[in-house]
């Protein structure tokens, strides 16, 4: 691993000197043992790709004309699960998956069930772009995944097009009313927000998931697509809630868990009570990575400390071994969280884009 960015220096111990020995737990509470950071930054929180494939081309995220990975290079659901039963004795306890699209990958209900099964995993959830939705919902609630993001921009055709340069909105909408009427909970719907295109849909969007009973979340537009990215073209955190504020009706903060990336707000006239909240994910206004738990697992089996991370772990081999160590893994995941920086650096004039797009990291 070469770091391009300086190793942060801030942490209680220097990074150089590596995670400190892992802890029994005989006798102490199992969180001592766990996936610490020289910050101190303990991470339960693991993001799986399952894909870089995906049925839309979203600007933000990914290039027109894409090569996407051969299937012998995805990680196997059984060597993910593998994976898993390796990271949840060391803390990780809630898992998302992600592509690409992650309802590209075949069979993904199967995943689930196995993730599902393995012991310490409470929560699994899933971040898809919905177009797939209404042909699995039901399959993916009964093995087990509960907790649905829909990534959704607009509710104008000709934008969602200009977005991703696809159509499928109806289908789009079609799965978050499936997904409803099986029972996911809670449903949030995600939309990226892009100066220029977020201010003709944020009060269509707040309306739509406010009587619909959808949780919803601007993020503020980041550094990580394809396409030339400028502070010029977020649409900011702030500006947002304005707009709903004086469109849509009056906003109050709610209790968030402060290690949560969306700081969340209610309806003042209790409006959308079951669901119908708006939170706002401002990376670039209000970084959290102070509170980061994220470590990601990408579909070639690389290990991320970070969203913006520019080395990378290999995991695949480990996985792949006819007889896999697990200590040895378990030991590669210590020290890639431990080697972890401060956090993604977008204000700063260091900042260094990753190699990989959002679409071949996972959303
Ligand atoms: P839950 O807390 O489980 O609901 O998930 P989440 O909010 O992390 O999930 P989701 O996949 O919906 O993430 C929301 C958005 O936050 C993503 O689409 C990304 O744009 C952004 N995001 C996700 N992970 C990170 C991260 O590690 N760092 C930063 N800066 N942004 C992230
Ligand atoms: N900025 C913010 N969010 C992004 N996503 C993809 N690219 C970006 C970006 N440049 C989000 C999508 C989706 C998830 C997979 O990642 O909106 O919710
Ligand atoms: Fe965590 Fe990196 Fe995301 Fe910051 S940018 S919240 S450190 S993953």
């Amino acid at each position: 691993m070469s770091a391009k960015r300086p190793l942060p220096m801030l942490g209680k111990r220097d990074p150089a000197e590596g995670p400190p020995a892992p802890l029994t737990t005989v006798g102490l509470t199992p969180r001592r043992s766990l996936l610490t950071d020289s910050f101190g930054r303990i991470h339960n929180n693991l993001r799986i790709s399952v894909t870089d494939r995906c049925n839309l081309r979203c600007t933000y995220c990914m290039p027109e004309e894409v090569t996407f990975r051969d299937k012998s290079e995805l990680l196997t659901f059984e060597e993910i699960t593998a994976f898993v039963r390796v990271a949840a004795p060391l803390g990780i306890d809630k898992i998302r998956l992600t592509g690409g699209e992650p309802l590209m990958r075949k069979e993904l209900h199967k995943l689930a069930r196995m993730l599902a099964d393995v012991p310490g995993i409470k929560d699994i959830g899933l971040t898809t772009n919905g177009l797939l939705l209404a042909d699995h919902a039901q399959e993916l609630f009964d093995a087990g995944l509960k907790r649905l993001n829909v990534s959704l921009d607009t509710l104008d055709p000709t934008r969602f097009r200009a977005l991703t340069r696809r159509d499928g909105l109806e289908k789009v909408l079609e799965g978050l009313a499936e997904a409803r009427r099986v029972g996911f909970a809670p449903i949030k719907v995600n939309a990226v927000a892009i100066r220029g295109f977020a201010e003709h849909d944020v009060v269509p969007l707040a309306r739509y998931c406010r009587e619909n009973g959808f949780e919803l979340r601007f993020i503020e537009y980041m550094p990580i697509g394809a396409d030339s990215w400028e502070r010029e073209k977020v649409f900011f955190a702030h500006e947002i809630l304005e707009l709903i504020g004086r469109e849509v009706a009056e906003l109050v903060p709610a209790n968030s868990d402060p290690s949560a990336p969306a700081q969340d707000y209610t309806y003042r006239d209790g409006f959308g009570i079951l669901g119908g909240t708006v939170g706002v994910i401002a990376s670039i206004s209000r970084p959290f990575c102070h509170h980061c738990n994220r470590l990601r697992l990408t579909a070639d089996g690389k290990l991320r400390n970070c969203l913006f991370a520019l080395d990378e772990t290999d995991v695949r081999e480990q996985l792949r071994k006819p007889c896999m160590d697990t200590e040895a893994l378990a030991e590669t995941i210590r020290q890639s969280v431990w080697a972890k920086w401060e956090g993604h650096e977008i204000n700063a004039a260091t900042f260094v884009k990753p190699d990989r797009t959002m679409h071949a990291i996972g959303g």
